[in-house]
């Protein structure tokens, strides 16, 4: 039975293929398309579309779903097309006449769009938690060892002195600029598209500003042609995000790999972190950074990808828009996931001292050797040539002592006001004002 039926069934094989993987995908919008009804109705009652007694029902109706939804006891049955039809469903099999009446003024267009923003806004309350945990072990990690060297490459020659500290705090401070990118993310997603209906709103006195306070949502979306047009734009901004994080964890997973191969030795794992191989018994594989890697790619091709799904789409909504949440939501588990093994690995990481003692690396301190000459006063260009040829004679022995003092060097890591670059982003969010919207909208 759907929604829109009146006296023909649908053929089971448009069914399928219509409703195709959607079920499993509508689970996970549940929650947010209660708290949607929740707001929506108690509008619905303030405009007279709803009675009073009605209203009463429906809520408590609406929070029982909830609470079942919280309980994982929520399933979308067999027949019913999307998670909007099993909710109204429920509740008109469980209240009767008030069941029908929530519906009034609201198309399933605008329930998705309102549902994706509210789903959306609470995945980016859990990754920035994420990343700002990674962040800090980034952090803890980059200052316990400050002090020990390791090489630094350009073009992978080795270059010039580098410590754990530097590499470590580098990956901290990416974050922040991927912060950068989610928060503007959680800008464009909250914002309230609810009202304009099937995308062109509603010739019932809806009170948008209403649903906007009450979902905890920053503004609206004003015109109901560009409410629709935030589908696929929506899911494209926060892909974005999550491409940028997952470049930041791409690179992050590509250095571990290089730094355990044995011909750097610069890190080490415990072996139970490490996987093995069926013929060469002697194998401590990074596998957990190479899926690492290989995930971070796909998830950078997800802007792409719905680009692609959306590019040309005409105005108005699409049945195309339903696929995004295919190409988005597992993406989002993943990345959850690979916040978490990335800090997992990292909190278990062992770094190698004394890495510079090797004279393989004497060359890195040839630009040391330079800059010493010049501070006692050889010009910058003879100390050079003159390093230059101790180096092609084979003469080359320098001193290995490193004293970088500027900001964001060696010696001056800044970790501390990195942090406070952090923080200030985060604040800016404001996920308690989000946060005490849903939970008045789901108080008993
Ligand atoms: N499952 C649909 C989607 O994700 C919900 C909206 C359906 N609207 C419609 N007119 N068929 O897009």
């Amino acid at each position: 039975m759907k929604l829109w039926q009146k006296n023909t069934d649908a053929s089971a094989e448009v069914d399928r293929f219509t409703v195709g993987l959607d079920r499993e995908m509508d689970i996970k919008l549940a929650g947010a398309d209660v708290l949607g009804s929740l707001a929506h109705t108690r509008m619905l009652e303030k405009i007279g579309l709803l009675t009073p007694a009605e209203l009463e029902d429906v809520q408590r109706g609406l929070k029982e779903i909830y609470r079942e939804i919280g309980a994982g006891n929520f399933t979308i049955e067999e027949g019913v097309e999307d998670v909007h039809s099993q909710v109204e469903f429920l509740l008109t099999r469980r209240l009767g006449e008030a069941g029908k009446k929530i519906h009034s003024g609201r198309s399933r267009n605008d329930q998705v769009l309102v549902d994706l923003r509210i789903f959306l806004r609470r995945e980016i309350i859990t990754l920035a938690g994420e990343i700002r945990a990674l962040f800090d072990t980034l952090q803890g990690l980059s200052e316990k060892h400050k002090d020990v060297l390791m090489p630094g490459y350009t073009h992978l020659q080795i270059a010039m002195p580098s410590s754990f500290g530097l590499w470590f705090g580098a990956y901290a401070e990416s974050l922040v600029d991927d912060v950068q990118l989610l928060l503007a993310a959680w800008r464009v997603c909250n914002r309230n598209p609810l009202g304009s209906a099937a995308g062109y709103g509603s010739s019932f006195p809806l009170d948008r500003t209403m649903t906007t306070r009450l979902l905890g949502f920053d503004s609206l979306d004003y015109n109901v042609v560009y409410a629709q047009m935030g589908r696929g734009k929506t899911e494209r901004i926060v892909a974005q995000a999550l491409s940028s994080v997952a470049a930041t964890l791409g690179r992050l997973a590509m250095d571990n790999t290089m730094f355990l191969n044995q011909n750097f030795g610069f890190i080490s794992y415990p072996p139970e972190l490490t996987t093995g191989s069926s013929i060469m018994p002697h194998k401590k594989n990074p596998d957990v950074w190479e899926i690492m890697r290989g995930r971070a790619n796909l998830i950078q091709s997800l802007p792409g990808q719905i680009a692609l799904l959306t590019a040309n789409l005409p105005l108005g909504y699409n049945r195309d828009l339903q696929l995004l949440k295919e190409v988005l939501f597992p993406a989002l588990d993943q990345m959850h996931d690979m916040l978490h093994m990335a800090r997992y690995m990292l909190e278990h990481v062992s770094v190698k001292e004394h890495i510079l003692d090797d004279p393989k690396y004497d060359y890195l301190f040839s630009v040391e050797t330079v800059n010493n000459l010049a501070l006692s006063g050889v010009p910058f260009r003879e100390a050079y040539r003159q390093v230059g040829l101790s180096i092609e004679k084979g003469e080359f022995s320098p001193s290995k002592q490193v004293h970088h003092t500027h900001e964001g060097s060696i010696g001056n890591l800044c970790n501390d006001r990195i942090a406070a670059l952090m923080d200030n982003l985060l604040g800016q969010f404001g996920f308690e004002r989000v946060e005490e919207a849903e939970r008045e909208l789901t108080r008993e």
